[in-house]
């Protein structure tokens, strides 16, 4: 999947590229932590202005803690779940006052930072630190569902799908890991018509070679 994704990766504006992260070039977190909280309920088409517009505007963590409230909420308008907005603004202006500008490079240390749950501090800590944790979203579950064939329903499968995501994630890479899985969730191994013929994980599918992958992951009927 590594391999793939080097020649792969969707490029986005807050991404280093694997080609890049080779020569030496590292993601700045400010950048990887703006993105997740914008990613968090909204897609990766409707981000990209978000974020360079609010990247041109405060390029800095430290210049977004010193803006107006208004000035950010205005910018935020349109992406919705606006307690985003306030508990971005909450969240740079603790790491701008109380951090000297840097965030924490540790699961722990990110889990403190208001609006920061589970995910996002798995996303910063693996994506912007290059520290082994596992990001686990809905494109990631439905991944390892099918790899590992997880017949158990949704959500009861998700202590399952979080464990053996664990077990997957690479101590090498793995930032590139979790963006990977997530750009082959939403790119290959799709809810409906996943592209098994051009899967990497095509020979080490449980789910392909039993023929069910469209019906994992299964969930539990509402
Ligand atoms: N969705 C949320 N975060 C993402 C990321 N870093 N790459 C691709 N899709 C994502």
């Amino acid at each position: 999947m590594l391999d793939w994704y080097d020649t792969h990766a969707r490029a986005m504006p807050w991404r280093v590229g694997p080609a890049d992260r080779r020569a030496g070039q590292r993601p700045d977190p400010y950048a990887v932590w703006l993105s997740e909280v914008m990613l968090q309920q909204t897609t990766v088409a409707t981000v990209r202005d978000y974020f360079r517009r609010f990247i041109a505007l405060w390029p800095t963590v430290d210049d977004l803690a010193a803006a107006e409230d208004a000035d950010v909420m205005a910018a935020w308008a349109g992406l919705g779940y606006y307690a985003r907005a306030r508990n971005l603004l909450k969240c740079a202006r603790v790491v701008s006052r109380d951090l000297e500008g840097r965030f924490p490079a540790s699961l722990a240390g990110l889990l403190q930072l208001p609006g920061i749950g589970p995910y996002t501090a798995a996303a910063l800590a693996s994506i912007a630190f290059d520290l082994p944790e596992t990001v686990v979203d809905g494109n990631v579950e439905r991944v390892i569902s099918r790899i590992f064939r997880v017949e158990t329903p949704l959500p009861t499968a998700k202590p399952e799908l979080t464990a053996l995501a664990q077990r997957l994630t690479p101590a090498q890479r793995p930032g590139d890991y979790a963006q990977a899985i997530m750009d082959l969730g939403a790119t290959i191994c799709t809810p409906r018509n996943p592209a098994c013929g051009i899967c990497p994980w095509r020979a080490g599918c449980a789910a392909q070679a039993a023929g069910v992958q469209a019906d994992l992951p299964r969930k539990v009927p509402k």
